[in-house]
């Protein structure tokens, strides 16, 4: 077996690995799924599949584990795939990003079951504004899952913003108001063209650069980034318990930094949010004997990641929504 730690062309180094544990999301977001899911609910990758891909990832050098969706706690074995990962070795951080529609009774459990982190969407503080957006009603306990994620201890909280002009870009100051007394981290994240929601991005994409410049000058002070931290520029300031950051993936030099993989909910591996196509992995999933053809078929594909992204020339690759990958 070879010994080589996952690094591309360009000498970028993966840590941090983001898996999609369902497609399935019950919110129909406008940006994403404004529909709702119309995919076919099953065929995911099991729980045997999924400790098997963490810890064959995890002997490659994945030290960030990102569990995502869809939604991954429409998973009824959502508990024992956490449990799971958290006990593969060399896993040091076990992350999960949810619409935290179940928070409220699982943030217990899941930080029991050994999740360290939380990322909670939640593109409104305003119980109409978030109908609007999400399509869904259950405003209030969303914010209760967020008070259960910081009554349960875990080591960080963060919450998900997308900027959409007209709709919750008017609330960037209650946001900041929410993070004063409280522990959290609010990343706004630009919203991003797939090939589902081309017209809705020309009507809501805001550039954050903006909003970061006002931040700055009421005296909020940027920090550096950490090792496999994401591509988020995060702000703090004395005042606030909280921090403030941005997501900027329009920005110059966005992916040079480029710390993470994706693998589908059906075990696609996938260089690049905004790449083509999936490398198959599953195949290589049906027994332990099967490590070494896994690690070189990972290889193999990592040889092609490109060196960024074409989105500002209008390529944003065949996703037809986040929900597909997880964002
Ligand atoms: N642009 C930006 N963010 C998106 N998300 C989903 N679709 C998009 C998009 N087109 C976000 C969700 C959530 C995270 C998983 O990705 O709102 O915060
Ligand atoms: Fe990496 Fe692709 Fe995201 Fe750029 S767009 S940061 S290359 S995953």
């Amino acid at each position: 077996m070879r010994d080589e730690s996952l690094e591309d062309q360009f000498g970028r180094r993966f840590a941090y690995l983001r898996l999609s544990l369902t497609d399935v999301c019950n919110f129909r977001c406008e940006y994403c799924l404004p529909d709702g899911y119309q995919g076919t609910p099953h065929g995911f990758l099991s729980r045997e599949e999924i400790g098997r891909l963490i810890r064959h990832f995890s002997r490659l050098g994945i030290r960030k584990l990102r569990l995502t969706g869809g939604e991954p706690l429409i998973r009824r074995d959502i508990l024992d795939i956490v449990r799971d990962a958290a006990g593969a070795p060399g896993i040091e951080t076990l992350a999960m990003t949810t619409n935290a529609y179940r928070l409220s009774d699982m943030a217990g459990p899941l930080r029991e079951a050994g999740l360290n982190t939380l990322n909670i969407s939640l593109d409104s503080l305003d119980p109409e504004n978030f109908a609007r957006i999400t399509g869904d009603q259950r405003h209030a306990r969303v914010m209760e899952g967020i008070e259960a994620a910081l009554a349960a201890g875990f080591e960080r909280v963060k919450i998900n913003s997308v900027l959409l002009r007209g709709l919750n870009d008017g609330e960037v100051a209650d946001f900041v108001e929410y993070v004063r007394h409280r522990p959290i981290t609010v990343r706004f994240i630009e919203l991003m063209q797939t090939a589902n929601n081309g017209e809705y991005f020309d009507k809501r994409h805001v550039r954050a650069r903006d909003i970061a410049q006002q931040l700055e000058a009421q005296g909020w002070q940027r920090q550096q980034r950490g090792g496999t931290d994401g591509p988020a520029i995060e702000f703090s300031h004395s005042d606030y318990l909280g921090r403030i950051g941005f997501i900027t993936p329009y920005a110059a030099g966005f992916c040079d930094g480029c710390n993470r993989l994706r693998v589908t909910a059906r075990g696609g591996l996938r260089l690049c949010l905004f790449g083509t196509g999936t490398h198959d992995l599953r195949p290589l999933l049906q027994n332990d004997q099967q490590e070494a053809a896994f690690r070189e078929s990972v290889f193999a594909a990592l040889f092609h990641k490109q060196a960024g992204h074409r989105l500002n020339e209008g390529d944003y690759g065949d996703t037809p929504h986040l929900a597909m990958t997880g964002g």
